[in-house]
This record gives C-alpha cells, structure tokens and sequence, in this order.
C-alpha cells in the first residue's frame, strides 16, 4: 500500500491552498507564542503544563516528572498523587462552575438529557459508591459496553473516580469479541444497557452479554461477578438472579457523598483494544497523570478551548480511544461543556447532525474525515437549511483527510472561514501529537502539520537516518510524552516487539508512512502494515481471516483494504471454499453468508464490503500471502509486480474469478 499512496501524495502535495490564521484566533486560548520554543524541552514543558492544567493531592518533584531508565516503558510524574475523576469534575464544582452545563446529551429518537457538572459529579459519586458496594477496588478491570448515553460517562468517570480501570468495549462488538476482551483484563464487573437506539431501532445489547457470558469451549466460566444494566430501551431481557442488577435500582441506595481519594500518577486509567498486525487484539494500558495531562493540554491548545463560552462536540463514540481522550477526559478535565450523541448521522433525516449543531448552538466540532465524505456525497443543500453560525473550529481525525473534503469541510460547515485542523495520533500515544493550532499555524488542506509542542517527530529510512524533504519514510517519536501508552495489557513482549524494537527501545514506531515537505509539514500516507483504517477504526488482516477460517465452509482466506471513497478502505476477502468447484451462484451465496458471519463474529465494522471466492492464493515460494497484489485486484488495478510468485499464473486466474 505504502507504494500507492506514495503516488497519490504526489498529487496531494501539489495542493497550493493556504489559510492563514483567522484574527478570531489571535487571543488563543492558550498563549501560543512561547510553546513551541517552550516545548523544545520537553521534560519542563510537561511539568508546566501538569502544574498548570491539574489539581495535584501530591505534588510531583521536578527530578520525578519524567522517569525513562527503563525504556519504552515510561514514567510520568510519578510521585505526584491525583484522582482523576477529581479534576474532571469536582474541582469545577469547588470554583464556581457548578451550574455550567458539562453534558447535553442527544438520543436517537430524540430525547435528551443535560448535566450541569455539579449533577454529573453527584452522578458520578453515587456510582462510585455503588462500584465500591459491589467490591470492585483499585486495580480490577471493569467492562463497559454501552451505547453512548450519559451513563457510559458516568461509569468511566466512577471507574476513575476509584483508582480501578476501565476496558470500554464499543457497542457494536460482538459476544465473541466482548468474551475475549473480558478474558484478557479479567474483568470482574461488567456495566451495560438493555439496549441502544441506532438506524431509527432499538437494538438490544445485554444479550450479547449474557452470551459473552456463557460457559467458553473449554467449559471454563468468565471472571466476571456482576452485571450491573442500565435501562434504555426497555427491551425485554433475560435474568440472572445473583448476578445481574438493575443500575436504576442500586444507583437509588447509595450515598450521595463521595470523597475522591488521591492514586499515584502511574495508576492504570483503563484498558482499550485495538486491532494490531495479529489476530488478537492488544490491550493498550494507558495511566493517570501524564494522560491527563496531554489530553488536557491538547484539548486546549488544538481546540482554542474557551470552556465559559464554547459548546464542543465530539461526534466519536467512547469506544475509540478519542470517545476516551476527547469525549470524556480532556473536555472535563478543561470544565468544558459538550454535546454526546447516540446515534447515526442520517437517523432519522441526513440533517442529523447539523440539526443538532444549531440546538446546541456548537462552536467546536470534532469528526471523521468517512463522516465529511458521506455528506459531501448527499451534497450541500442539507447542511444549508441549518443554523451553523455557531461554530468557529473544525477538527478532524481517524485517517487521512484528502484536500476536498477539507476544502468542502471549511466551506461548506464553516461558511468559508473557520479553520480546519487535522489531528494525528492513535490508541497508543493516547492524545494528539500533530495538528495545527489554529492561532499559529497557516492552513494546508491534507496535511497533519507539525508536531504539537513538547512533542519529538521524526520521519525516517528502514536505517533511521532522517529523510529529506518530500521523501518518504516512516513516522516515529523520539522523546516520550505524557500520554504515550504505558504497555499492552498482560504483553510486555509485544509491546517492545510492536512498537520499540524496529529502531531500539527509545524510538517509538508508529507504524504509518509519512513525508515532510519543505517547509517541514507532515503528511500522512497510511499504515506500513497489515492494517486497514475503515472509517477512522483500525482492523487487522489477521483477525478477520481468523474470523472467516473459523466458518466450516472455508479453507483459507485472505483480507485486504481496498480504498473506498467514503470510507477511507474497505475489507475485502478471498476464499477458498473447501468445495473445490464453486459455481458461480453457489459463489453469491457463499459471499453472503460469509460477509455476516464475520459481522457475527466480531462486530458489524468488520463486515466485508466484498467476499470473493476463489480457487488460489497468491503465494511466495515460501508461502506468504502478497496481499500487495491482492490490492491490486481488489481496487481494480493493473496487477504489480509478480515474479516472486511461486505461481505466476495465479493472479490471472483471481482476475479473471472477478470478471
Ligand atoms: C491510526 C490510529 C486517533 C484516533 C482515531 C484512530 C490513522 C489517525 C490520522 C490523521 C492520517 C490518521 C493512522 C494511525 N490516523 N488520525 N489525522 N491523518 N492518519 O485511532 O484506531 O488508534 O488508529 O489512524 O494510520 O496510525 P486508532
């Protein structure tokens, strides 16, 4: 893939539209001027801004801001003693804040909730005080699966509130996947709903926990004790006396008083799964100080943050990592008020969103460049019959923005005039670490920019020398940083292995390719890896073929990601059947059959867009599948290079199986 998108960068690097900074942004929320020189020192940088943006029990010493003697696996700060939930929430309360509004929460069908953050933190206590009746303590795992209601907050921030972690498994993950992520933490309590509203139905969830639930293959039973279940849907649901809990009832006999008490900076935050190059998910552990810290800052800084006048709006789901950092920690830790919304963007009219940007009268907005696309494709009439005057910020994230959606971005939801910034980070460094500032920076659709202050970006050679400007290499980080995950759950091998071992273990491997240009701006080509990026959500190669190895009918199966122009990529599979002859409508059938068992398996965002069947795989000598070609096939170009091929007449057979 890395050779494709260095073609297409050449385009996107012809791109000549700058915006220069807007004077709206000449009082930043954040003085601008001195970062960058500031962030050159990064220790100092970061001590600054913990001192400045938390509120610290315990005060960390100077000579403990940033322990790195045994690297990659970092400390921050790390005989300071804070509770997070504390400075999400409380600290606002005690400065005057209580009646600003932190929540203004949207469900699909229409009904709507609002928390001043003086009701979210007495929310917030009450089910601290509930997670401790039900004996969960600092350290043990804690599950949430639910749709995004305000209770999916609640619980993180009770979680937090604790010192215990929590694992977040996005909704739309199947029982199969939600098992084995509550095998991985050894979770004792698992919090979720009925069910959610999404696509105009409501669609039930505590099934798929009581399936996840079930005795596994080996007849061993999960970890967990409890599940705790908010009522949303009022969908019927089966009963477990002993384990199960209406959250309703229990959350009316707790105390309403709460004492946040102070946890080391190092103590874990919570646990997310991400897709990596195998098929098994990695538990990206992240912890307290320094994240919050970085996501704080960020939050600030990227976003111009005015928290007394803005309305945010971060349109991700708390089950990605920017659910985590922009929707739940760094907009509460900065006392901000935000909008959450539960459902889908076309639910049920394609103004959706914008509807919603004029209710609330949004001024920040964050989402994904798939998102932009999609309206872009239903055109321009449908956002201009809304009031969008509110907003003054557009931010993206998830994948590479192409210039005309950028372009179409500004223009259209920003009237013309409100800047755009690009954000690139991922899971694993837990907070953004390039975009513009949109004080500073001058504008240039397609590209991530610079690195944020106090952050260290390099692009460099397979031999780690510095590329030069306009050639491509690979994107690492060359200081630790704050928010930079502290391992993979249960892995400390695979976390070296993954991310620090490429270029020795002080060098973080982010596993995109990138190019600077000359004026040193840095562009995004995609992963190096067996990655897909579909909507803005990591997949894995691996774990879908597994997924589709595990049907009866099939003998072996290969996954690319093919580019989608609303998507970014989309799955695309080859199979062998174990029948050796599949005709061709017994092909249709088969596709079909497979493309929901994978949903099945592990979620509907693994969904193929298209399931081939095939009678060969395009193999090395040595037996390796060369998905490069596959992706040549699958997006329906002229088949590259194939004399490592143990086969060369393989790929005209696959073509011609397509035609
Ligand atoms: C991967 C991380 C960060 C939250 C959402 C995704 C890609 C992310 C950008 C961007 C180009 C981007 C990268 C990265 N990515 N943001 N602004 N420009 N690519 O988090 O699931 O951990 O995925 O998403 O390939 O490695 P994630």
């Amino acid at each position: 893939m890395a050779e494709n998108s260095a073609n297409n960068i050449d385009n996107l690097m012809h791109e000549a539209r700058r915006f220069p900074p807007a004077d709206a942004f000449a009082k930043a929320a954040v003085a601008t001027g001195e970062l960058y020189e500031q962030g050159e020192h990064p220790v100092e940088f970061w001590a600054a801004q913990a001192r400045e943006l938390l509120h610290w029990q315990k005060p960390f010493t100077p000579e403990r801001t940033l322990d790195w003697s045994e690297p990659p696996f970092a400390k921050w700060f790390d005989d300071g003693e804070l509770n997070v939930a504390y400075n999400c929430l409380d600290r606002h309360v005690l400065a005057g804040n209580g009646d600003r509004v932190a929540l203004h929460w949207e469900g699909e069908p229409g009904d709507s909730r609002s928390f001043t953050y003086a009701e979210l933190t007495t929310e917030v206590k009450k089910a601290a005080n509930l997670l401790t009746a039900l004996g969960v303590k600092q350290g043990d795992r804690v599950a949430i699966y639910l749709p995004l209601i305000p209770e999916a907050v609640i619980s993180m921030l009770a979680v937090a509130r604790i010192g215990a972690v929590h694992s977040v498994v996005f909704g739309g993950f199947s029982a199969e996947s939600l098992r084995s992520r509550i095998d991985d933490a050894s979770a004792v309590l698992v919090i979720t709903a009925d069910g959610g509203y999404r696509k105009g139905k409501a669609f039930p969830l505590k099934p798929t926990v009581d399936k996840a639930l079930e005795p596994n293959a080996d007849g061993e039973d999960s970890t967990v004790r409890n599940v705790l279940v908010v009522r949303r849907t009022e969908g019927e649901v089966d009963w477990h006396a002993g384990r199960d809990l209406w959250w309703h009832d229990e959350i009316a006999q707790v105390d309403t008083e709460h004492v946040a008490k102070a946890f080391p900076a190092e103590n874990p935050l919570f646990i997310l799964y991400t897709s990596g190059t195998t098929g098994k998910p990695k538990g990206i552990l992240h912890s307290s100080g320094g994240y919050l810290t970085q996501v704080a800052f960020t939050h600030k800084a990227v976003f111009d943050l005015k928290p007394e006048e803005d309305v945010y709006w971060s349109t991700a789901d708390v089950g990605w990592i920017t659910g985590h950092s922009y929707v739940v920690y760094g907009p509460l830790a900065n006392g901000a008020t935000e909008v959450i919304y539960e459902g889908t963007p076309d639910t049920p009219h394609a103004g959706r969103w914008w509807e919603i940007v004029q209710k609330y009268k949004v001024s920040i907005l964050y989402a994904a460049p798939t998102a932009i696309r999609t309206f872009m494709k239903l055109g321009r009439q449908i956002p201009k019959e809304f009031d969008l005057s509110s907003l003054r910020l557009l931010g993206s994230v998830g994948e590479p923005i192409n210039p005309e959606a950028w372009v179409w971005y500004r223009d259209v939801i920003g009237g013309g005039t409100i800047p755009v910034v690009d954000t690139w980070w991922q899971t694993e460094t837990g907070a953004i670490m390039i975009s513009a500032l949109p004080g500073v920076t001058t504008l240039k659709p397609g590209s991530a920019q610079v690195p944020i202050p106090g952050i260290a970006i390099d692009v460099v050679d397979d031999r780690f020398r510095s590329t030069e400007a306009d050639q491509g290499g690979l994107l690492v980080v060359t200081h630790p940083w704050p928010s930079m995950a502290r391992g993979i759950w249960g892995d400390p091998d695979r976390f070296v292995e993954t991310y620090w071992s490429k270029f020795g273990p002080t060098t973080y491997f982010a596993g995109d390719g990138a190019r600077r240009d000359k004026d040193g701006d840095i562009w995004l080509l995609g992963r190096v890896d067996d990655v897909m990026n579909v909507s803005g959500h990591r997949l894995s190669t691996a774990e879908i073929e597994s997924a589709l190895v595990s049907h009866p009918m099939v003998a072996e199966a290969a996954v690319v990601g093919a580019a989608d122009e609303t998507t970014g990529q989309a799955v695309v599979a080859f199979v062998i059947t174990r029948a050796s002859q599949a005709d061709a409508a017994a092909a249709d059938d088969a596709s079909a059959v497979l493309r929901a068992h994978v949903a099945e398996q592990i979620g509907a965002i693994a969904r193929p867009r298209e399931v081939h069947i095939v009678t060969e795989l395009p193999k090395t000598r040595s037996g390796k599948i060369m998905r490069r070609l596959l992706r040549d096939v699958a997006e329906g170009r002229e088949i590259g290079d194939t004399t490592t091929l143990a086969d060369t007449m393989v790929m005209s057979v696959i073509s011609n199986t397509l035609k």
